[in-house]
């Protein structure tokens, strides 16, 4: 998408462009750490060069317009600065509404509204942070449009607090740290108990980022996201009443000898099975970025591979479509690792494909998938995108 088409479109809506700006936020995708974030775990995302685009003006008085190029048949949702609240019908823009109700309760008073056209590139509902996306895209326009001073954590740390409290997602913090905080060409190192990080080259000589969405899809909201969470937590608890784990403040904290040590205390066997995944599934991904900071491409593809199994066994949250795709492409030529990313249920894997079996893999595993479950999958070959900015 260019400056010059969101101009026009925001023109055709709005009646003219004079003095209007446009921002763009990307999505992120999760190479290895997979609901580890809100278990004090690490993840290693980054942001790619899909996302999200708006084009925003300020108006004189303390109306808010949205109009979204993807859902055009909804026209333009209006709401007033001053009087935000969570409202089913306004569907997508409840995002963006989220986010400058959290700015607002720092104290921030906006002297007025604007008109906010918007387009996704992102396939919406497909584990790439479409919503992530949109939040971060809003926070950074009003900093830039209202002269906010607000760094990168803090616009990370915001977003994730609106969309858990005004979209009800208990969400962590990964999409928004990975796409605030996003950086051509490397990926992003967190440890989400401490925020510390570290940007990680990624230097892919000869292989490719291949990402494959199965187009099945996911909702956040109504999905067991928020259950996956609760039982994490049951099992935390359990465990903190042996000696041994009485001090421990996430399941990020327990390495596997450890936490195995321990499992008698988990009562139920379901929330066992959840905790062991976030345990392993932290180590899998320090020992992923180790071996890639050692060229290790290879050891670091079977952990991808390895966290794959642990969702869908331990975590239960890969499903059918993702099952297919991961075992059409694991058995094709050329592919060092490949899994599920994002929340599941649906959604996208992200896999490492040698450059000269892109295309093979694509076909094969296209058909395959079409074979079996009647759905098309998209695919895409991507480099690793920046975070968010303003088009010149
Ligand atoms: C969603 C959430 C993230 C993270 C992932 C799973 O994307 O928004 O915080 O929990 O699922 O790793």
């Amino acid at each position: 998408m260019t400056k010059k088409k969101m101009l026009e479109e925001f023109a055709k809506v709005y009646g003219d462009s004079e003095g209007v700006r446009v921002f763009f936020a990307p999505g992120r995708v999760n190479l290895i750490g997979e609901h580890t974030d809100y278990n004090g775990g690490h993840v290693f995302p980054c942001a790619i060069p899909l996302g999200t685009y708006a084009a925003i003006r300020k108006r004189e008085d303390s109306k808010i317009r949205f109009f979204s190029l993807n859902y055009e048949q909804n026209g333009i949702i209006e709401s007033r600065i001053n009087n935000l609240k969570y409202n089913k019908n306004d569907k997508w823009t409840n995002y963006p509404k989220g986010v400058i109700d959290q700015i607002k309760k720092l104290g921030v008073a906006f002297s007025s509204g604007f008109d906010m056209l918007v387009y996704g590139d992102l396939p919406s509902s497909s584990g790439l942070s479409s919503s992530a996306s949109i939040e971060v895209l809003t926070c950074f326009s009003m900093i830039k449009l209202y002269g906010i001073k607000m760094g990168k954590i803090k616009t990370a740390k915001l977003c994730q607090k609106a969309e858990n409290e005004f979209c009800g997602v208990n969400c962590g913090i990964m999409d928004q740290f990975a796409i605030a905080m996003g950086k051509k060409h490397h990926a992003i190192y967190l440890d989400t108990a401490s925020l510390e990080y570290e940007y990680v080259p990624i230097k892919l000589d000869g292989v490719k980022l291949v990402i494959t969405c199965s187009n099945k899809k996911r909702g956040l909201g109504s999905s067991k996201y928020n259950e996956r969470r609760a039982e994490c937590e049951a099992a935390l608890e359990m465990l903190k009443e042996s000696e041994e784990c009485k001090d421990i403040k996430t399941l990020g904290d327990l390495d596997f000898e450890t936490f195995e040590r321990n499992k008698d205390f988990i009562k139920e066997e379901v929330n066992y099975r959840r905790a062991r995944h976030a345990v392993t599934e932290n180590i899998r991904t320090i020992q992923a970025v180790e071996a890639l900071n050692n060229n290790e491409i290879e050891k670091f593809g079977q952990l991808m591979i390895q966290s794959h199994l642990s969702l869908r066994d331990d975590y239960e949250v890969t499903g059918l479509e993702l099952d297919t795709l991961f075992d059409a492409q694991s058995k094709q030529e050329g592919v060092i690792g490949t899994r599920m990313t994002g929340a599941g249920f649906g959604g996208c894997l992200v896999s490492l494909v040698k450059d000269e079996n892109v295309d093979a893999f694509i076909e094969n595993v296209s058909k395959e998938y079409t074979k079996k479950t009647g759905i098309e999958a998209s695919f895409y070959a991507l480099d690793v995108g920046g975070g968010p900015r303003e088009l010149r």
